[in-house]
């Protein structure tokens, strides 16, 4: 592929971090290209190890690109892993979060508020007002008028508070395998269900070897592996995919329902999962034939079927003005 700066190659194979943010900016300028005025944008963007050890600040030179080409930037958002990937290091602290971006194309944009249950403190606080000891140590308290209103809200059932910006979402797998020979998928519970055979394990060497690699070829350990109805081994699920949560509040307070949301990087699907459940609809591109086909499956299993067949094309198509999604008057 040829970049409008001449560079060639495919995306993330650059040579250095500014080059792929550039490149990432350039997809990012016809997404707003095609977003309504009013449209939003998340994007979820982690950073990665350099050779000489430090990490390459990737999100950092992302959102100044991204404000330089004229996004507005509303949030920054921590997506916290309460069971992150374990990590093999001992000179560093393992990382359990992921920045999440929240964009806009103009300073007026739609959003519909999201809310999110009061901490435990502030009830105490209203219940037990000069007797609790908050977290800084300091006896807490709130004055008659607040102690009033926080009583309505208990009484009314509503302690609620505006949304904040950690969000605490558990990772998991996208529930689907598909054999990359025949490119059958298969549910987690038929995976599982695959009759197995004894392969050698043998690190890929596409990373440096782990500990379970190092204890499973020191001990010269055989895995079992399962088999496709092709006789094949070799199963891809996405290496990358987020959890559905994660895509819950940016569609909820950044669209309306019957709207139209789009992923340009969609992997395994997981935005028209998402999308599906809330009664939106969903334009996904992803650059990976087996993935489009296997997002396309993954949204076809989602109980509720609110829309009508899923098209997966994985032709070029013209470049054309989308109505992301219509506001309501
Ligand atoms: C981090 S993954 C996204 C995972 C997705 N959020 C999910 O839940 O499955 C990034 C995806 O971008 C796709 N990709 C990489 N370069 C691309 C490009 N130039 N155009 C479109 N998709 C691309 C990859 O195939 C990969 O599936």
């Amino acid at each position: 592929m040829v970049w409008v700066d001449g560079w060639k190659g495919q995306l993330g194979q650059e040579e250095t971090p500014e080059l792929f943010v550039s490149h990432l900016c350039d997809i990012f300028d016809e997404v707003k290209r095609v977003l309504k005025p009013e449209g939003v944008l998340f994007v979820n963007i982690d950073d990665s190890y350099g050779d000489n050890k430090s990490l390459m600040g990737i999100p950092e030179i992302f959102l100044l690109q991204m404000i330089n080409r004229g996004w507005i930037l509303r949030n920054k958002i921590v997506y916290a892993k309460p069971n992150p990937m374990p990590e093999s290091v001992k000179d560093r602290f393992t990382c359990d979060w992921e920045p999440v971006f929240f964009f806009t194309k103009q300073e007026k944009y739609y959003f519909e508020q999201q809310f999110e249950p009061m901490a435990e403190s502030n009830l105490q606080r209203a219940l037990y007002p000069s007797y609790v000891k908050t977290d800084t140590g300091v006896y807490g308290g709130m004055d008659i008028a607040n102690q009033m209103k926080a009583f309505e809200r208990i009484l009314s059932g509503n302690n609620q508070r505006n949304k904040r910006c950690v969000w605490t979402i558990a990772t998991g797998s996208t529930g689907f395998e598909m054999c990359q020979s025949c490119q059958r998928i298969y549910s987690s519970a038929e995976f599982d269900n695959l009759p197995k055979k004894v392969v050698h394990h043998k690190h890929s060497g596409k990373r440096p070897p782990g500990k379970i690699d190092q204890a499973l070829e020191g001990r010269g350990q055989d895995l079992l592996r399962p088999i496709c109805h092709c006789g094949s081994s070799d199963f891809i699920s996405h290496y990358a995919s987020f959890p559905v949560e994660l895509c819950i509040t940016p569609i909820l307070a950044g669209s309306p329902e019957g709207g139209t949301v789009l992923d340009p990087f969609a992997g395994s699907g997981t935005l028209g999962v998402a999308a599906r459940r809330l009664g939106r609809k969903a334009i996904l591109i992803d650059v990976s034939e087996p993935y489009v086909k296997m997002a396309a499956y993954r949204i076809q299993m989602e109980p509720l079927p609110l829309f009508g067949t899923i098209e997966s094309k994985t032709q070029e198509v013209a470049p054309k003005q989308l109505s992301l999604f219509e506001i309501p008057h």
